[in-house]
């Protein structure tokens, strides 16, 4: 391949500096391609420089990433098959290949950037309908360090300026705020950690949404939640505070009305659940993170009862995410079982993170619904098993 425009191509494709993004189209004469198109960009995964693929066959897009050797593979894989045209971009300057009939590659390559050099865009996710955008400074963003002072997203960010994101849209996409006249808005933010969330939710709602709000980020962490503070007081963010307090024991000055839990860790999920359900909040957004609880009440191979159940708790792993599903299936329960609509829906993409679901829930009837209670009962018999919530809810929960 040496000296080829498949090696120019490939070495583009590899250098980590100037690489933009490339399109493979159309088909050599008398010769067949799988694909109608293959595009490729770069994007930052668990901090590593990866490019994605994204194979279109007409119908719909596959897309996968890949890195290091195997991304090599995969362009040499590429280069192979009979495609018409290449369009690649660099910083270095664009190059287009147009095969001929009669399997010639005409090659012309712009000799300098039409404009200034741009910067490969690492961003994993589609940018349009961001709440927060990725190319504007902005200063809650650098303040948090999220952002670098010249307006650039920290690589090593990405990912959580990603979820911030995606959180805020689901919260965007569900909330009623003609449901939520009063003012001020009260919102809670359970394990709130670095806090990333709970300015972007505060930015959100006052600076966008216009709405004045008070914010509480709780966690266990004072020294963490101590900066935080003192950052939302600089910002003149006075609606922001933070409180170091296990969520479970935490009294608000008033119910809140959205509850929000970000990957809060194993039962922290659940304090945050109760909690929400004892306040009556109209809203809860909580993505889970680890799940122990429940898997150790699962019984082992040999203990299971049921025939059936023997294929899923023979296999550790099996049997680790068959506790996961449960868990977050018995608290969307519950929640619906406290006159909650719950739903557990896809967060973002499983790239970004394995703990990938959102439990969205929103006060919506009178608790106690029979039908609920059925399912809440056949469950906890089918698997033997009592959810973390069903406790920690005790009295308010009185269906167990
Ligand atoms: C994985 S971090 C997530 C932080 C943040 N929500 C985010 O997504 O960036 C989980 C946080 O929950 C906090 N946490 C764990 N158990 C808690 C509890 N019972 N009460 C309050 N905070 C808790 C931890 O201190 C930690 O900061």
């Amino acid at each position: 391949m040496s000296n080829t425009y498949q090696q120019r191509i490939k070495n583009h494709i590899l250098d980590e500096e100037t690489f933009l993004s490339a399109v493979f189209s159309g088909q050599q004469k008398g010769k067949s391609v799988l694909w109608e198109k293959v595009s490729l960009r770069p994007v930052l995964l668990k901090d590593k420089r990866h490019i994605q693929f994204s194979y279109f066959d007409g119908k719909q897009d596959i897309s996968k990433n890949y890195a290091g050797d195997e991304l090599a593979e995969k362009v040499d894989e590429l280069l192979a098959l009979a495609f018409k045209s290449i369009a690649l971009r660099a910083s270095s300057g664009d190059i287009r290949v147009q095969i001929t009939k009669k399997g010639k590659a005409i090659i012309h390559q712009d000799k300098a950037p039409a404009k200034q050099p741009q910067q490969p865009d690492l961003s994993h996710n589609h940018r349009k309908d961001l709440i927060l955008p990725f190319d504007k400074p902005n200063p809650f963003l650098q303040t948090i360090g999220i952002m670098t002072a010249e307006g650039r997203i920290r690589a090593k960010m990405q990912d959580k300026f990603w979820q911030i994101n995606r959180f805020l849209q689901l919260v965007h996409q569900s909330i009623d705020l003609k449901r939520l006249s009063h003012s001020p808005l009260r919102v809670v933010d359970c394990g709130c950690g670095s806090a990333y969330l709970s300015f972007a939710t505060y930015h959100y709602l006052s600076d966008i949404l216009e709405r004045p709000t008070q914010m509480v980020g709780i966690d266990l962490k004072s020294d963490l939640l101590q900066r935080r503070g003192e950052q939302a007081r600089n910002l003149g963010w006075d609606g922001l505070r933070f409180e170091a307090s296990r969520i479970i024991d935490y009294t608000p000055a008033a119910p809140p009305d959205i509850v929000l839990a970000l990957h809060a860790c194993d039962t922290a999920t659940d304090e945050s659940l109760a909690q929400a359900a004892r306040w009556g909040s109209r809203y809860i957004f909580s993505v889970p993170c680890c799940h122990h609880h429940l898997q150790a009440q699962l019984p082992s191979v040999g203990q299971a009862v049921s025939l059936s159940h023997k294929p899923v708790l023979r296999h550790g792993i099996l049997k680790e995410r068959l506790g996961d599903i449960l868990t977050d299936a018995f608290r969307a329960l519950i929640l619906r079982i406290m006159g909650y609509r719950s739903e557990v829906v896809e967060f973002i993409s499983s790239e970004h993170t394995d703990k990938n679901l959102m439990i969205r829930a929103v006060k919506a009837s009178k608790p106690g619904q029979a039908q609920f209670l059925r399912e809440y009962q056949a469950m906890k018999a089918e698997w033997g098993a009592t959810p973390y919530l069903e406790e920690l809810l005790g009295k308010e929960f009185p269906y167990a």
